[in-house]
């Protein structure tokens, strides 16, 4: 029996009923967006982050837009992001006429390196923008300190970290800033598209709710040009569902990453993920390294597992990107990633049998 990397259809069978009667009521109602469940998951989600303000929005990529928008940044302006991403990190920052800096990876996180960073801050830079990919926190602390007392901004590309503690503190508020994606596959996921933006500065969270209804708050009545964002209510009662079950499914996946660890603990040519001091990871993803990643995906498929890497093409070498003139060699440590990482299956429902099938056979496949 084959493994898949997510079973989205075992999780639906959990929560169907109250899904089919959330979405009952707020058919029912008629009230579509921006209603009385988007109202409630914001609030609950605040909760969740140990933050003052969430604001539901269409996406995690119009989260990151938004959310850069409302802190002034466009034209002339540099922010200072990882390549070892997914391309809506940058995405964000080129369609607002801004400038991506590109910094290299700490190689055991596969976060954004700070001493990196740190060498590509200029008079231009307004944002520092840490991926916490896979789920593992960035070294904020380290960021905050390069910062210092200027007025650089510290936002948190959070889309793969929701429930992530960076020294005991969650993900969402350890910045200026936080963008969450909700797509399909996120430990939080709604049924269709959906992000949140989640801030402290009450004048920030009042920008992005104008942003993200046409710079509106009032009907027919527009202080600033925005964006059409709005969460829709189906989403956000499908997230308000979930978000009741994400402390004990993030608590799963915590204890399958355990697992494997134990499991793939000494072969040869192989790393599993590590945890900083620092961090609590959420395990988005189970992500191993090995010189030999292509024979390990190859005995996976051959026996039906699923795999995937993330990310094979780092965006720096992307051809959406080479206005950057970055080319190969330019970012070491992250075009080394490219090359080694594996993800395996993980997702809360996955059983102690399915993660020892997935370890003999990248055993074999080392031995
Ligand atoms: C690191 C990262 N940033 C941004 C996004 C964009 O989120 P979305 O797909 O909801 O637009 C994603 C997910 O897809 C992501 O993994």
């Amino acid at each position: 029996m084959g493994v898949p990397l997510v079973d989205l259809q075992l999780q639906y069978q959990g929560i169907k009923d109250e899904v089919m009667s959330a979405f009952e009521e707020a058919l029912a109602s008629m009230h579509l967006a921006l209603g009385p469940n988007c109202d409630a998951f914001e609030q609950e989600f605040s909760e969740f982050c140990a933050v003052p303000h969430t604001i539901g929005v269409a996406s995690g990529t119009d989260a990151l837009q938004l959310l850069l928008h409302a802190h002034g940044i466009g034209p002339g302006d540099e922010v200072i992001t990882s390549s070892f991403t997914f391309i809506a990190t940058i995405e964000a920052i080129v369609l607002l006429g801004a400038t991506p800096v590109l910094a290299d990876i700490e190689p055991e996180s596969f976060c954004l390196d700070p001493a990196e960073v740190a060498e590509r801050i200029t008079p231009r830079t307004r944002a520092i923008m840490p991926v916490h990919l896979y789920g593992h926190p960035a070294d904020m602390d380290a960021f905050a300190e390069i910062i210092g007392g200027s007025d650089i901004k510290l936002l948190e590309d959070a889309a793969q970290a929701h429930g992530a503690l960076y020294r005991g503190r969650p993900a969402g508020g350890l910045g200026d800033g936080a963008a969450f994606s909700f797509y399909l596959s996120k430990n939080l996921a709604a049924y269709g598209e959906a992000g949140a933006i989640t801030v402290c500065d009450e004048a920030i969270d009042d920008i992005i709710r104008h942003l993200r209804v046409h710079g509106s708050r009032e009907r027919y009545v527009h202080r600033m040009i925005g964006y059409n964002s709005r969460i829709d209510e189906l989403q956000a009662a499908v997230l308000r569902i979930k978000l009741r079950r994400l402390a004990d499914w993030n608590e799963a996946r915590r204890r399958h990453a355990g697992r494997y660890n134990e499991q793939l603990a000494g072969l040869s040519d192989l790393r599993v993920p590590i945890e900083k001091d620092y961090a609590q990871s959420v395990y988005h993803v189970y992500t191993i390294r090995s010189p030999r990643r292509d024979e390990i995906a190859a005995a996976l498929a051959a026996e039906g597992i699923a795999n995937a890497i993330h990310y094979r093409i780092p965006c720096h070498l992307q051809e959406a990107l080479s206005d950057l003139g970055m080319g190969p060699g330019s970012l070491p440590e992250t075009e080394k990633a490219s090359d080694e990482v594996l993800s395996l299956p993980m997702y809360p429902e996955l059983t102690n049998d399915q993660i020892d099938q997935v370890c003999e056979v990248v055993a074999k496949a080392l031995a």
